[in-house]
């Protein structure tokens, strides 16, 4: 591992285009998984092993509709802290992140970012020249906007006054892809995303995201349920809100 760098990984699930990422401080060890998937968790817990790091977070860019998470199991089996957005509102989580807000991660910080739209709590994490966007901005897409709260004129707003207001090489790492691209920049996604990229109006954004006409995704009944407690059924001893962090 270069100790200077970031340490980072990008795994994938192939049942549901799910990418999960693992980043660390080379030097002091410490962890954060972002996006994990329920049926990858001894695939993320034993490289975490391997590699000889020490997870620190378990990290949600917001409440998946397509994948349960495996945040609550990784949160029992080690002593990683469960970080959410600003308005996931998830029985389980241990630190809520505010717009602005971050935790640290050895030398490097991991700044939230609200970028609601997809779902109202959707946030993006930002560290060390990549940002982990959820499924806000994907690779020359976005997310869906027809469910779970969400809003095309919000998504809109949260990705050309938010995300594209980065600097143009940051890295973009979304929570899928479906055609096999694994990075994009967001200079390549303010020039070329069809959805809000090359100049696109607000008005234009609507109109595409009013005519989706997309299915709902196979897991949704199970998945949004299951994910508000974490990817564990709810217990009642269980604290109801995680303490807010706010701009820091
Ligand atoms: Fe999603």
């Amino acid at each position: 591992m270069n100790t200077h760098e970031l340490f980072f990984r990008q795994l994938f699930d192939y049942e549901t285009w799910t990418y999960t990422y693992l980043i660390a401080d080379p030097e002091t060890r410490e962890a954060a998984l972002i996006d994990t998937v329920k049926e990858q968790v001894e695939r993320d817990l034993n490289l975490v092993k391997e590699l000889g790091l020490h997870l620190k977070f378990v990290m949600e860019t917001h409440v998946h509709a397509d994948h349960i998470t495996g945040a609550d199991e990784i949160r029992h089996a080690t002593e990683a802290k469960g970080v959410v957005g600003f308005g996931t509102h998830v029985a389980c989580a241990d630190i809520r992140l505010d717009d602005g807000a971050h935790v640290e991660l050895g030398r490097f910080r991991i700044k939230a970012l609200a970028t609601p739209g997809h779902t109202n709590g959707c946030t993006s994490y930002l560290v060390a020249g990549r940002v982990f966007t959820g499924d806000a901005l994907l690779i020359r897409g976005t997310g869906r906007t027809d469910f779970q709260q969400g809003s095309s004129s919000g998504l809109y707003d949260s990705i050309t006054q938010k995300l594209f207001t980065l600097p143009d090489e940051t890295l973009v790492y979304p929570a899928h892809d479906y055609r096999g691209v694994m990075v994009s920049t967001i200079e390549e996604e303010k020039k070329f995303n069809p959805r809000v990229g090359g100049g696109k109006t607000k008005e234009g954004f609507l109109e595409i995201m009013a005519n989706l006409k997309l299915a709902m995704p196979k897991k949704i009944q199970i998945a949004v349920p299951a994910n508000l407690a974490c990817g564990s059924p709810p217990s009642p001893g269980k604290p109801e809100e995680a303490p807010s962090i706010r701009q820091g």
